[in-house]
């Protein structure tokens, strides 16, 4: 297959296979999405090699399968040797059920929001969605995010457990902000038994986010708060590390400034609040993931974006952090460390 940076290039001379394989992006999300709803990944995992083989185990058609097969090969996801299919490294470690960062039900989620893409022309021009998906209440668009979006939160869980060396700190208090599915207190808490954590979210939220920690055999220190990151008051030097996680691109400047303020003062003096978000350069020129995904928050939100590091230190500085470090993840997601 012709390595991405090389697509669209032929020599000096621009080519259109990369724009003809972008304005066909929804069927890369078609393809991976389905083969996920068909634990595709997970069959070709456990040796089952073949289309025929794959139909039968997955319960679906030969032909269904052979055009999942080829599009799944052009995508790089799988590998076609001596007429027999295999994962890709990528597709093993991300794709099979059962593995803690598996994405399967990500890929599927995003299958489901290609129709939201009919709203964006209108979006684009109004400048903001009629309604502001990621601001009402109770809202099924959370349910079936924060699950799928845990994989993902798991890999920058664990680095900010190094970064803070969380396993040897002893009693400490969390407080997870927009907690969503628990995965924050889920790896701490099982990191360090002396630790507790509480989450603050929409209530519907927080009844997910108590399964999975007590699957996780630590909802004894767990503890949640139901109701608007908003208005809530998050009371005075109570804890000692807070968690703000996959929130500010759905907020605008003003309300990420007040939120900030407002954990600073429910931190203890010397206590930690750890950002996750799609951060992108300065000049707005990269990285791709996180400027991509600007246009997701133009159509869920109403002041929501992808902010800039400059913005971030900017909005710490006024709430009173002195010390802001930025950290890379493997995914594409930007740890920050404010105290
Ligand atoms: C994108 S998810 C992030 C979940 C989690 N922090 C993570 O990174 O995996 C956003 C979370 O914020 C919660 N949320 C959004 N707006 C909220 C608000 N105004 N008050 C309380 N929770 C809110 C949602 O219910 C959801 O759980």
């Amino acid at each position: 297959m012709m390595p991405e940076a090389t697509l669209g290039t032929s020599g000096d001379q621009p080519t259109p296979e990369r724009i003809l394989r972008l304005a066909n992006g929804y069927w890369a999300t078609g393809i991976l999405g389905v083969a996920a709803s068909h634990a595709l990944f997970t069959h070709l995992e456990a040796g089952v090699d073949t289309a025929e083989r794959l139909a039968a185990g997955a319960g679906i058609s030969q032909r269904g399968v052979e055009a999942l097969l080829d599009g799944l090969v052009g995508l790089g996801l799988v590998e076609l040797r001596d007429g027999r299919y295999r994962n890709s490294d990528e597709a093993s470690a991300f794709l099979v059920e059962g593995k803690p960062d598996c994405l399967s039900d990500f890929a599927k989620l995003k299958l489901g929001h290609v129709d939201s893409l009919k709203a964006l022309p209108e979006v684009v021009h109004d400048g903001a969605p009629p309604t502001a998906t990621v601001e009402v209440a109770d809202n099924p668009h959370w349910e079936k995010l924060v699950t799928a979006l845990a994989a993902q939160s798991v890999p920058a869980a664990r680095i900010a457990a190094d970064l803070l060396r969380i396993a040897d700190a002893g009693e400490i208090s969390i407080f997870d902000i927009g907690g969503g599915s628990g995965v924050y207190s889920a790896v701490w808490l099982g990191l360090n038994p002396a630790a507790r954590s509480t989450q603050l979210d929409w209530r519907p939220i927080n009844a997910i986010a108590r399964r999975l920690v007590a699957e996780r055999r630590v909802a004894d220190r767990f503890s949640c708060v139901d109701g608007d990151f908003h208005t809530t008051d998050f009371g005075t030097a109570v804890y000692d590390i807070a968690v703000y996680s996959n929130i500010a691109h759905q907020e605008g400047p003003e309300d990420n400034m007040a939120i900030f303020a407002k954990v600073r003062g429910a931190l203890k003096p010397r206590g930690t609040l750890v950002v996750s978000d799609y951060i992108v350069d300065d000049t707005r020129s990269g990285p791709p993931f996180a400027l991509i995904f600007a246009a997701e928050m133009l159509l869920k939100s109403r002041r929501g974006r992808t902010w800039r590091r400059a913005d971030y230190q900017a909005w710490l500085a006024k709430a009173g952090f002195e010390d802001v470090s930025f950290h890379p993840t493997p995914t594409p997601a930007t740890l920050i460390i404010a105290r």
